[in-house]
């Protein structure tokens, strides 16, 4: 079941997704080479602490941290670590999810460390671009499939690959709720989109020709391309307005 937000609902959701926003675009300046995952990680949770929310991925199904750090071929969910220490080149993607007042708001972004190469860079803007072109095809009696059928037009295009095992979510009152959010072309997204729906919207792009991905028997989270090639992703907490979307997390 899709829930439809009611006016209040979705004052809140603003106030979560706001609140993500401003996590994600606090923690940029502290993205640099030589720090740990881990340091992150621990400012993360005492900002959202200090603004009276939750980190939701924190004991999500067993995860052990506040955020998910995801280092060049971790497509999500890598572990902040101590040992993990950001050097020049990588690429890395930031997850977070705030529970503020019953609601969650949830947001990524790839940033890059260093001077990262060309290569790297394009994969990155690229998979940005992506997400836009997902959320702007968002309104009122659209299909749900417009959004991963943008994506893949947009994509294709560079030889990359779309990952399929994971996608986008219905978010609210729960962390992961209905819809699933594909994003290639498929009629299984055959939705029609209507005015409350608030659902993510973040594309995580491989840059080698398959989608194909692994999840870490170590410490079951860790989940990486299978060809070892860079991955990246963006996302985005998106509201179907009357006349078509608000996005609530940026800021
Ligand atoms: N934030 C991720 C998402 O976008 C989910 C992370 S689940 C966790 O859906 F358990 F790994 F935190
Ligand atoms: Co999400
Ligand atoms: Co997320």
């Amino acid at each position: 079941m899709i829930v439809i937000k009611t006016k209040e609902e979705i004052e809140k959701m603003r106030k979560a997704g706001k609140l993500a926003g401003q996590l994600l675009k606090y923690i940029e300046p502290f993205v640099k080479e030589g720090v740990s995952t881990l340091y992150l990680n621990d400012l993360c949770e005492e900002y959202t602490q200090k603004n009276g929310a939750v980190s939701a991925p924190l004991n999500y199904h067993g995860f052990p941290k506040s955020i998910c750090t995801s280092i060049n071929n971790v497509v999500c969910h890598g572990i902040p670590s101590a040992k993990e220490i950001l050097k020049d080149d990588d690429i890395v993607n930031v997850d977070v999810t705030v529970l503020l007042d019953g609601f969650h708001g949830d947001t990524s972004a790839t940033f890059m460390v260093g001077s990262v190469s060309e290569e790297a860079k394009n994969l990155v803007l690229r998979t940005e671009n992506a997400m836009y072109r997902g959320i702007v095809e968002i309104a009122p009696g659209k299909y749900l499939y417009e959004v991963g059928r943008a994506i893949e037009k947009y994509i294709s295009r560079f030889g990359y690959s779309i990952v399929h095992d994971y996608g986008g979510h219905g978010i609210g009152r729960e962390f992961h709720e209905e819809p699933y959010v594909h994003h290639h072309y498929t009629r299984e997204d055959a939705i029609r989109l209507k005015p409350g729906m608030i659902f993510t919207v973040e594309p995580m792009i491989n840059m080698g020709s398959s989608w194909d991905v692994v999840t870490s028997r170590e410490d079951g989270w860790t989940v990486t391309t299978r060809d070892g090639s860079l991955s990246a992703q963006f996302e985005h907490t998106v509201l179907v307005t009357d006349k078509g979307m608000e996005i609530l997390t940026k800021i």
